[in-house]
């Protein structure tokens, strides 16, 4: 081969990486220090690419203050390549026609056999794939400090009374029982924890899914009001908006002894080098074993002009899926890969359980959306049902059978 030849076959190989280099901008809202390590993961090996990756974080737990800060941007014509957008929220955006269709990368990577169906479908808009999804969280977890609950004397709980029998305990052991962040996705990812366990899944369908009024009215709903109410006498007088972080950082420190939350808090455990098992323990919620309350993070793609940044966004939601990501972000994250396939063992004990316990929910009623992760019902259903607790939640006179009337009230005025 002559030399000019050989030097063109080398400039055309080393062309794809920089020709059609492009600038993804990623809207999210990890960033925490442990859930920043695990976005930091998707950026290199996107830059691994040789594509631009422009960072778009907006801070706030649930992701309400990025939801509105992504209106804006999308109103003036100015969306990022991809924003995470969750559940019914991804048929929003698709029927406003701003999304980008992935079918080529989608049958590229054989998307629909890996995917399970269910997930599938959400990721889809008009049968089209408009959004990759990254992992499925599990909500119904508490974690445990087992070094407090020993020197409390308390017993990691599996039902409800176990679980006010150990607070009682760390309580009088003077320790917080319950590390809480008071805002208001904080309050509802508690409540429906509550709500789970109190009506079992399929009411709990019902309720947050069907929006049934009379299971929202009904006595266990009121339980579930009343159970919350109680939690008030377990947490500390700081709680008020108190990012979820920080609470879980009383559980690492040692002055709480539990917190009620997803398993992105194992991320601040990881990030802390706490082995799971050992130095924390995860349990499913007490009285939810069996069911999982599912929060699938999932990147949704804006329809884009440059052919570049368009390769860039593809190369994006190519690697979402590769096992080496769903590896390295979800060891990270704290969540559990979104492919089924993906190989456990090296990941940590809380992530091996999920992952059995998400396989054995997904046979019966047990596998349930996470209404205050946006999984269940569209975000105004949410909003209305954020009001709702929020407001009983801080009332410390509010009543249980009220608050369940005006929750069926305040859901039917939003649909
Ligand atoms: C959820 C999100 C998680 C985690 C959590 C706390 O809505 O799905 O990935 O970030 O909020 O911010």
């Amino acid at each position: 081969m002559k030399a000019i030849h050989r030097l063109a076959l080398a400039v055309s190989l080393a062309l794809p990486l920089s020709a059609l280099a492009g600038e993804v901008e990623v809207l999210h809202w990890w960033t925490s220090g442990g859930e920043k390590r695990a976005a930091d993961t998707l950026q290199r090996l996107v830059e691994e690419k040789g594509h631009t990756w422009k960072d778009f974080a907006v801070a706030g737990g649930g992701g309400e203050a990025a939801m509105t800060v992504l209106k804006t941007r999308a109103v003036s014509g100015n969306p990022p390549s991809a924003a995470q957008i969750k559940g019914p929220d991804i048929q929003e955006w698709g029927e406003l026609g701003l999304l980008a269709n992935l079918d080529n990368v989608a049958e590229q990577g054989k998307w629909d056999e890996l995917l399970p169906k269910q997930v599938a479908k959400v990721m889809q808009y008009d049968d089209s794939y408009v959004a990759v999804p990254v992992n499925v969280h599990r909500v119904n977890w508490l974690w445990i400090n087992p070094e407090v609950f020993e020197k409390a004397g308390a017993k990691p709980p599996k039902t409800l009374d176990e679980f006010w029998a150990a607070a009682d305990k760390l309580k009088a052991a003077g320790f917080v029982p319950v590390a809480h962040g008071g805002q208001p996705w904080q309050d509802g990812t508690v409540f429906e924890d509550f709500v789970l366990s109190i009506l079992g899944p399929e009411d709990y369908h019902k309720a947050f899914v069907e929006l049934d009024e009379e299971v929202l009215t009904s006595d266990k709903m009121v339980q579930a009001f009343a159970a919350l109410k109680k939690l008030r006498e377990y947490i500390d007088p700081d709680a008020a908006g108190r990012d979820w972080n920080r609470a879980t950082g009383m559980v690492i420190d040692g002055k709480a002894g539990m917190q009620i939350m997803g398993d992105w808090a194992k991320s601040e455990w990881t990030a802390a080098n706490k082995v799971a098992g050992k130095d924390y323990l995860c349990v499913p919620f007490p009285g939810t074993q069996g069911s999982f309350a599912y929060n699938i993070d999932s990147l949704a793609m804006f329809k884009l002009n440059d052919e570049e940044n368009r390769k860039a966004q593809e190369d994006l939601a190519r690697t979402v899926l590769e096992p080496e990501f769903q590896q390295v972000f979800n060891q990270n994250k704290g969540s559990i890969p979104v492919r089924l396939d993906q190989d456990m063992s090296e990941f940590d004990s809380c992530a091996q359980k999920s992952m059995a316990d998400f396989k054995e929910a997904a046979q019966g009623e047990g596998l349930q959306p996470s209404l205050a992760h946006g999984m269940a019902a569209s975000s105004y259903v949410q909003g209305a049902v954020f009001d709702v607790v929020t407001n009983f939640f801080n009332d410390p006179n509010a009543d249980p059978k009220q608050a369940a009337k005006q929750l069926a009230a305040a859901i039917q005025a939003v649909q």
